[in-house]
């Protein structure tokens, strides 16, 4: 076996490997090349592929991430062939991120999983790290999801004095840019999480959200205040796949929390999709969300695996 650094060649299987893992979703080429190009430069970021008889097997990351309040915080993520497994390539991947860090004097280390994957569950324990947030995924299917009875929800947009507005309907705002930003950035900040999240600079948000190529104006909502100011925000990213949506985040500004305008805007939102024929949207909610919970439930989500944040502190 060789490990060596990745290179661009190799993406395609990276991106056939990511899929195997991942089967809810389609991530193509083009996105794995987007998500490398819209990294910040000057953040830490190495990959190696692992190779046998000329084959990419396997491929590990290692880096700082954009989110990231603290420089000395380290994200991983090691996969190998499902058919190549149990045969030493995974802890291969995983000496070489351990030396990585073991040289940046990393202090903290996270990685993701599956909770049902629990080969790999078992060897992330094994190298030390431990289980710190657990993120349920669920999805609806829009068949199932009638708007007409959730016209009350809507209605509470107009009791609180807002306007449920698109991204493309804003086109007249010429600070919409800014103003969406301002809000997804506050939206962020509350959100649980296990690592401290940084705040994220405006031409990142434009380069990786706006500039994504799977953003649709038409499926960000916003809510607009009688000022013109932004006081939620909820989008439905596009997806690989013809019939189905992916939610990003949804937030409410503090001002406006409990009078039910994250209930209005998820309903836009799943109405606009059903009228445009798509059938699945999903969603992940760390466990302890309670209210995006509540709201994700009474409007008919079901969960269907859960993803597990592990984490190993200290010296790596
Ligand atoms: C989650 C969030 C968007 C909710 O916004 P909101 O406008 O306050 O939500 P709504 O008023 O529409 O509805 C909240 C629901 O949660 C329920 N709720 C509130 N606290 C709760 C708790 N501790 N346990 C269970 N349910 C709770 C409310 O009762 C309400 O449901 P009900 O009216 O049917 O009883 C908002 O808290 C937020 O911006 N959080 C930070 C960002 C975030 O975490 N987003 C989710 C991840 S993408």
């Amino acid at each position: 076996m060789t490990i060596r650094p990745y290179e661009i060649e190799d993406a395609a299987d990276c991106v056939e490997m990511a899929n195997e893992d991942d089967t809810t979703g389609l991530t193509t080429v083009e996105d794995f090349l987007h998500r490398d190009k819209t990294r910040s430069k000057e953040l830490f970021f190495q990959r190696f592929v692992v190779a046998e008889g000329g084959r990419t097997v396997g491929f590990a990351s290692v880096f700082n991430g954009d989110w990231s309040a603290s420089p000395d915080s380290y994200y991983t993520r090691a996969l190998v062939r499902k058919s190549d497994r149990s045969r030493g390539y995974g802890r291969a991947l995983a000496d070489q991120v351990e030396a990585v860090l073991a040289e940046r004097k990393a202090q903290e280390v996270r990685t993701f999983l599956k909770e049902h994957d629990e080969r790999s569950v078992r060897f992330a324990e094994r190298r030390g790290f431990a289980v710190e947030q657990r993120v349920t995924r669920s999805q609806i299917e829009l068949e199932q999801f009638d708007p007409n009875e959730f016209a009350e929800w809507l209605g509470y947009a107009d009791k609180a004095g807002v306007r449920i507005m698109t991204y493309a309907e804003l086109a007249h705002d010429p600070d919409r840019a800014r103003k969406a930003h301002a809000m997804h950035d506050a939206g962020m900040m509350d959100v649980p999480t296990g690592d401290a999240v940084a705040e994220v600079p405006f031409d990142r948000y434009k380069k990786t959200v706006l500039g994504s190529p799977h953003f649709d104006e038409r499926t960000l909502f916003l809510a607009v205040d009688p000022d013109g100011d932004y006081v939620g925000y909820t989008q439905l990213w596009g997806s690989n796949l013809p019939a189905k949506m992916h939610t990003g985040l949804t937030a409410v500004a503090r001002s406006h929390r409990g009078k039910g305008l994250a209930k209005a805007l998820k309903v836009a939102a799943l109405a606009h999709a059903k009228s445009i024929g798509i059938k699945i949207v999903d969603t992940e909610n760390d466990e302890t969300n309670a209210r995006m919970l509540a709201v994700n439930w009474k409007l008919g989500f079901q969960a269907f695996e859960t993803d597990l944040f592990m984490v190993k502190k200290g010296e790596i």
